[in-house]
């Protein structure tokens, strides 16, 4: 099996660290380089992706079955805990299982059952002027699931949950506000911004599906995310997932990268990238990093077709 990672050209001012701080080096090489996935090998772990997997949520048949594992065992006693956990809904929301009350305290909409019927897989959304706390909480738009048309300025701001947490991890699972001014590529109109953390750059257009780690700072400080519309009318939306890691966690990115791409293929793109019509947004000044996965040494890149999303 061969694999190669992808990035997609199309960006002067994209800049692109590999990190060689992990203890496999990344040689990137201009060449057609491919490699075999020697995938049985499992002793050389820089970080292994068995422990990866294994704190990745279960879904489905597998996560029932080990849950009525755990419930054969919780039945000799009175009281059913379950650990608060990612959960799905049957239209792919992701929320965090807890019991009724505890979705109700945090404002969050049930969107199924978990932990075997004990408890509900609660959906959080958070919209303008609110303060999150919890993880896995969404920041929406005002009226969401339509549109916004709409100017203002609409913040949230996220808390630690605890003193341990590292990061957020900002998923942009839709991203839509206006684009950039065509003759800079400056985001005058409507802005979408990260205060209280490291730098990040300010964004707008399209982002659907892309993300952003955010430093959480060493101390007690809110990070403020706050979206910007103004100009025409426009249906603008967005909801984005915030995750918050805690520092020991395997799915932190490294220090410095706003971006952090995991496993053996992916696509690269910078911010407000769409076929055609997507601008370059100015001032960009950040770092995407790429995992080095066990047992893989160095990276293909090549540029996607300009057709292709
Ligand atoms: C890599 O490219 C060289 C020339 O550019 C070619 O001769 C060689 O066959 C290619 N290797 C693979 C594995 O595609
Ligand atoms: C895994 O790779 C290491 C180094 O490449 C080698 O020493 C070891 O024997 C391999 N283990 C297996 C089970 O193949
Ligand atoms: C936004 O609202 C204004 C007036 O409230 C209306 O004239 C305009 O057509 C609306 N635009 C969209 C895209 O819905
Ligand atoms: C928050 O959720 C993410 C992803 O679901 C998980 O990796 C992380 O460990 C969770 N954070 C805490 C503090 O439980």
């Amino acid at each position: 099996m061969s694999i190669s990672f992808f990035k997609c050209v199309m960006s002067s001012k994209l800049k692109l660290f590999i990190l060689t701080s992990l203890a496999i080096p990344i040689v990137i090489s201009s060449s057609n380089l491919s490699l075999d996935t020697p995938y049985s090998n499992i002793t050389n772990n820089d970080r292994a992706v068995e422990n990866f997997k294994g704190n990745r949520p279960l879904r489905g048949t597998k996560r029932q079955s080990s849950l009525k594992k755990q419930n054969r065992l919780l039945s000799l006693f009175t009281i059913v805990k379950f650990d608060n956990e990612p959960c799905y809904s049957s239209s792919g929301d992701s929320g965090i299982c807890m019991t009724s009350t505890e979705c109700y305290q945090h404002r969050g909409v049930p969107i199924g059952s978990c932990a075997n019927s004990y408890g509900v897989c609660c959906l959080s959304l958070s919209t303008c002027g609110q303060t999150i706390r919890e993880n896995g909480t969404y920041f929406v738009n005002a009226g969401y699931p339509d549109g916004l048309n709409n100017t203002g300025t609409c913040q949230v701001t996220i808390h630690k949950l605890s003193p341990h947490i590292c990061q957020f991890r900002l998923d942009f699972e839709r991203f839509s506000i206006m684009g950039p001014e065509p003759v800079n590529h400056q985001c005058d109109n409507d802005q979408f911004i990260v205060s209280g953390s490291n730098p990040v750059p300010v964004i707008c257009g399209l982002n659907t599906g892309s993300h952003m780690y955010v430093d959480a700072g060493t101390g007690t400080s809110p990070i403020i995310l706050t979206m910007v519309t103004s100009g025409i009318f426009l249906k603008r939306n967005w909801k984005i997932k915030i995750s918050q890691l805690p520092c020991d966690s395997i799915t932190k990115a490294d220090t410095g990268c706003l971006q952090y791409y995991t496993g053996v293929s992916g696509t690269l793109k910078s911010f407000n990238y769409e076929s055609y019509s997507g601008l370059h947004l100015s001032n960009q000044d950040y770092t995407i990093c790429l995992r080095t996965e066990r047992n893989f040494c160095s990276v293909q890149y090549s540029a996607c077709d300009d057709q292709s999303k």
